[in-house]
C-alpha cells in the first residue's frame, strides 16, 4: 500500500482576472504514488502547486477533483485518520505567542491524543538543537529557531510519512544541517518523507526520487540518479573570441562570449572543441563542468514549455 497516493487531483480557483465566475487550474491532473520509507522530492518554480498538493494531502483544502489517500485513509472520508498519520511541517511560520517551546509541544501531543510523550519531546528538542530554549517563550524566538519548533510540532506523534513544505527557504545553513541530518535518520528508520524545496542540491542530495511541477501539472516523475542520468551529464563552457558558424551555435547556449554545450561523454567534448578549433575562432577559456539538478530542471522546464499538445509529433 502507498504511503501517500494522488489519484487524478485537479484543483481549480477563482481566477483573478477574467469574467466573474472564471477559474483556473492550480493542479491539473496530477497522479504519483509515493511508496512507504521512500525520501520523495517534489520540485518546481513558485506558483507550480506544490502547497496546494501538500493542503490538499493535510485535509486544509479540498481537491475539486481526485482522490488522495495516506496509508491508505481518504484525506477527505477519513480525515482524523489520515491526518494522524502525517507529520505536515507548513511553508508558512504560524505558531501560538502564548506558550513557550515545551507546553507548545506538549500541547500539540494532547491535540493527538499521544500520553506521556516527554522523552519523545526531550528528544526531538535535541535532536533540532532546541534543548536550550524549552522553556523559552514562542514570541521570544528567532524566525530560524520557530522553523524548528514547527518541525518538532509536526513530528511530536511519531507520524511514519513526514511532509515538509520548503522546511529550509531562508533558513541558516545550521539548521539545515541540523534538519537533515535529523530527518534522514527518521527515514533510515522507516518514515515516509516528502519533501518540497528550492534547492535542488538538496534535492540530490536527499531524494531518491523526484517530481517536477509545472503550472499545475507533473512534468517529469523519475528516480534522482535516472533524472541525472536522462539529462547530459557534462557540460563544457568556452569562452570564445569571434563567432560560431550557425550549425555549431544551434547545439549550445550562447551568452554574449560564454558558450555551453552539453555533452554526454569526453568524446563528445573533444568533438565540439575540435569543431570550434577548425572554424577558426579563439577560445580564451575552457570549463567542463558535471551536470546536476539545476540543469536538469532547467532543462525539463524549457522543453515542456512549448511542447503542450505537441510532444507525438515531435521527432516523427
Ligand atoms: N487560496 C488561493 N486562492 C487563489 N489562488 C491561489 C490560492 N492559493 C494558491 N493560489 C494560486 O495557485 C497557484 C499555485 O500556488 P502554490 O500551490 O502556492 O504554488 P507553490 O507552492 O508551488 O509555489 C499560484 O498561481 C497561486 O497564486
Ligand atoms: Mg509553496
Amino acid at each position: 500500500m502507498p504511503a501517500i497516493s494522488f489519484q487524478s487531483v485537479s484543483k481549480a480557483y477563482p481566477a483573478a482576472r477574467g469574467p466573474k465566475g472564471a477559474t483556473f487550474l492550480a493542479l491539473d491532473d496530477v497522479s504519483f504514488n509515493i511508496e512507504e520509507g521512500e525520501f520523495f522530492g517534489l520540485l518546481g518554480p513558485n506558483g507550480a502547486g506544490k502547497t496546494t498538493l501538500i493542503s490538499i494531502l493535510a485535509g486544509l483544502t479540498r481537491a475539486s477533483q481526485g482522490r488522495v489517500t495516506v496509508l491508505g485513509h481518504d484525506v477527505q472520508a477519513d480525515y482524523a485518520q489520515a491526518r494522524r498519520l502525517l507529520g505536515v511541517v507548513p511553508q508558512e511560520l504560524v505558531f501560538d505567542p502564548f506558550f513557550n517551546v515545551r507546553e507548545a509541544l506538549r500541547i500539540q501531543s494532547g491535540y493527538f491524543g499521544v500520553k506521556n510523550n516527554d522523552a519523545w519531546i526531550d528528544e526531538l528538542l535535541e535532536s533540532l538543537g532546541l534543548a536550550d530554549k524549552a522553556n523559552a517563550n514562542m514570541r521570544q524566538l528567532s524566525g530560524g529557531m520557530k522553523r524548528r519548533v514547527l518541525v518538532a510540532q509536526a513530528l511530536v506523534h511519531k507520524p511514519p510519512v513526514i511532509v515538509l513544505d520548503e522546511p529550509t527557504a531562508g533558513v541558516d545553513v545550521e539548521l539545515r544541517q541540523t534538519l537533515w541530518q535529523f530527518i534522514a535518520r527518521l527515514n533510515r528508520e522507516g518514515h515516509t518523507v516528502l519533501l518540497t524545496t528550492h534547492y535542488l542540491e538538496e534535492a540530490e542530495a536527499l531524494c531518491g526520487r523526484i517530481a517536477m511541477l509545472k503550472t499545475g501539472k507533473v512534468v517529469a516523475l523519475e528516480r534522482t540518479s535516472e533524472l541525472l542520468k536522462a539529462a547530459s551529464s557534462h557540460v563544457l563552457r568556452l569562452k570564445i573570441d569571434g563567432e560560431l558558424p550557425a550549425d555549431l551555435a544551434a547545439q549550445a547556449r550562447v551568452t554574449g562570449r560564454i558558450v555551453q554545450f552539453p555533452a554526454h561523454d569526453a568524446r563528445e567534448i573533444e568533438g565540439y572543441l575540435a569543431a570550434v578549433r577548425e572554424a577558426g575562432v579563439v577560445v580564451d577559456d575552457v570549463e567542463i563542468s558535471k551536470a546536476d539538478l539545476e540543469d536538469v530542471f532547467l532543462d525539463v522546464m524549457s522543453s515542456t514549455n512549448a511542447s503542450a499538445g505537441s510532444e507525438t509529433a515531435e521527432g516523427a
